[in-house]
């Protein structure tokens, strides 16, 4: 399969691309395009030979469900069965957005689509490219990030091209995502409502709509055999190179990247600070560095950019500096543990 790649503007897409990809997906083809989160993998949420396309593509497994992705930032008709006080409100501030609310589950959408659970995550897109094409399609769109299973989530088209290149049919390509990281995803089912999956709409954000939520633990998961929300097992945003986390200090970053170099890796940085660091001076070009915002919703803009382009470049090591811990840096602490994550 020859995977097409059309350039869009991310603010007025063209009639004539969004009329193609549409074509497509009504045709149980499958499509990436961008969210204001990150690149997307398409397809008809109704029909369920589409959707089990996603996850040949991806090579995911079968058990772990779709996000599905509406237009409308009103309660979807058949996409969930009922609409709870909590999601309505949560709806009525955060979308379109990035926030996905997992719903109890109108019987129209296929088991494909939730792994056949009684709940359906639903997402409502805050990118004109997006919405554009939901509503050129004329159907919901299941889509999972557009990547392979457990590896980094794209934010560039090329992203997309170099993990399911020749396995997909089409790509819009807008542009990098402006969020940089994975919508937050809140099951309204339970009571109070629990954060499953933390994002760039905090905890905080949430408390502020509904009062107090349960925050996503995985040792309670762990501990009652429960996979809330299948996605979140420990391995997943990983990039190639090993992953290594290091909290507090400059010094305690230097002595890790030190050791590394001396074990004879490649090595890249994520870091805070001084971008001139005299100790740095390595002579052998086996050391990338990259100086990170610390604003975290700019940080979250640039993570996955950062960790594909040490990829990239082929090194054998990463060593994060740890942002602090506080609710703002939860969706990027998250992410970096995971990536960190051996298992
Ligand atoms: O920002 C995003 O959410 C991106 C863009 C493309 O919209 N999508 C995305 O999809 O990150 P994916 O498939 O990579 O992650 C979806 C997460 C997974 O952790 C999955 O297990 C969880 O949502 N999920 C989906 N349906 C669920 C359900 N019915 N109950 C609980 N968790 C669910
Ligand atoms: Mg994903």
């Amino acid at each position: 399969m020859t995977t097409a790649i059309v350039l869009v503007d991310p603010t007025s897409p063209d009639p004539e691309a969004l009329s193609r990809a549409a074509k497509l997906l009504r045709t149980g083809r499958l499509v990436a395009f961008p969210t204001e989160t990150v690149y997307g993998l398409g397809a008809n949420a109704l029909d369920p030979q589409a959707v089990q396309g996603i996850f040949w593509a991806k090579g995911r497994p079968a058990s772990n469900p779709l996000i599905v992705h509406v237009a409308d930032a009103t309660p979807p008709g058949n996409v969930a069965a009922d609409w709870p006080e909590a999601a309505r409100r949560l709806a009525a501030r955060f979308w379109p957005g990035p926030l996905t609310l997992v719903l109890p589950k109108n019987p129209a959408v296929p088991d494909e689509v939730t792994a056949g659970g009684p709940t359906v995550a639903v997402r409502c897109p805050d990118h004109p490219v997006a919405q554009a094409l939901i509503r050129a399609a004329g159907v919901p769109l299941a889509a999972p990030s557009a990547n392979r299973s457990t590896q980094l989530s794209p934010t560039r088209a090329e992203h997309v091209l170099k993990g399911l290149g020749g396995r997909i049919d089409l790509i819009l390509d807008a542009g990098p995502c402006p969020g940089g990281i994975e919508s937050t995803v809140v099951d309204v089912t339970a009571d109070p409502v629990r954060v499953l999956r933390p994002g760039p709409i905090t905890v905080p954000m949430l408390e502020a709509v509904v009062g107090p939520v349960q925050e996503a633990s995985q040792s309670s998961d762990a501990a009652s055999g429960v996979a809330r929300s299948p996605g979140q097992m420990a391995k997943h945003y990983s990039p190639r190179a090993e992953v290594v986390l290091v909290a507090g200090s400059s010094p305690a970053m230097d002595d890790t990247v030190w050791l590394a170099l001396l074990a004879g890796q490649k090595v890249g940085t994520l870091e805070f600070g001084e971008p001139v660091r005299p100790s740095r001076n390595e002579p052998s070009g086996r050391l990338v560095c990259i100086w990170m915002p610390t604003n975290p919703r700019a940080y979250a803009a640039r993570l996955y950019d950062a960790l594909h382009s040490l990829d990239e470049q082929g090194v054998d090591r990463i060593v994060v500096e740890l942002p602090p811990d506080t609710p703002d840096w939860a969706a990027v602490q998250d992410r970096l543990r995971r990536a960190a994550a051996s298992g």
